[in-house]
């Protein structure tokens, strides 16, 4: 689903703009985590602000992210991996995909309904993109609460892979995500051999 058919490697764009995401996604969810848990106040409006600045710059980062994927395409699954970790691992990237596509704009119609700004790092506000209604309001929080655990599980899993490839495999999975200068390189073309 994921896995494309280049030999040469994630290109550096793709490579940025996933790593500028991961830092944006593993600081909105402990955010959001703490957000609703904090007691009213200006912490917790500025935590509520954060999440929401991060939300949206997330969806504008994830639609860079869908056009340069289009564009640019992305590397065949590494072939050291067995036919269930592709398997698997494609579906976690896609849906990953999917949801942080997806999370922002439901946050987003979502706080619109509720009746809330949606401010971007204090630099403006997005207006609302509809009108106030309390009961759609609940029901896409309540979408948008259970995706973002989704989003949290699957990028456990993810990074949990990744660590498992680099610590104990310790193979070349890891290197293919990393920028050239961190020892990243594209994954060796058959199983076992490195082209070096
Ligand atoms: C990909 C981006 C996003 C992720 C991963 C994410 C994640 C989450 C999570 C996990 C929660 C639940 C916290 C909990 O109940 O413990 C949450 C709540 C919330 N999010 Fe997001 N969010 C994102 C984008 C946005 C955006 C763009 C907005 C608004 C414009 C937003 C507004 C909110 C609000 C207001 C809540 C609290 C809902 C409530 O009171 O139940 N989020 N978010
Ligand atoms: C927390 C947010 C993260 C998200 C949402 C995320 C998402 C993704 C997605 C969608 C892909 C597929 C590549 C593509 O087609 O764009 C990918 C690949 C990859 N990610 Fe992440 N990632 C995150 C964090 C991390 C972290 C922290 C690590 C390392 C510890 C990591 C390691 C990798 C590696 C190694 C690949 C390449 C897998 C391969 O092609 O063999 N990611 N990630």
């Amino acid at each position: 689903m994921t896995y494309g058919t280049r030999l040469d490697g994630y290109p550096a764009t793709s490579k940025l703009l996933h790593w500028l995401v991961a830092i944006c996604v593993l600081t909105t969810a402990p955010v959001a985590i703490a957000m609703v848990r904090v007691d009213k106040g200006p912490t917790q409006d500025m935590l509520y602000n954060f999440h929401k600045s991060l939300g949206v710059l997330i969806l504008i980062l994830m639609l860079l992210r869908l056009i340069n994927r289009l564009t640019v395409g992305a590397p065949i699954a590494d072939p050291n991996i067995e036919p269930w970790q592709k398997t698997v691992s494609s579906a976690v990237h896609g849906l990953l995909y999917l949801l942080l596509l997806a999370m922002p704009v439901v946050g987003y119609v979502a706080n619109s309904a509720y009746g809330a700004p949606t401010p971007f790092f204090g630099l403006f506000t997005l207006p609302k993109i509809v009108g106030e209604n309390q009961d759609l309001a609940k029901q896409l929080f309540t979408l948008h609460r259970w995706a973002g655990f989704l989003v949290i599980l699957l990028v456990l899993m993810h990074v949990g892979a990744a660590l498992y490839h680099y610590f104990i495999r310790k193979d070349d999975v890891l290197k293919r995500m990393l920028p050239e200068a961190m020892g990243g390189f594209p994954a060796p073309l058959s199983p076992q051999g490195h082209t070096e």
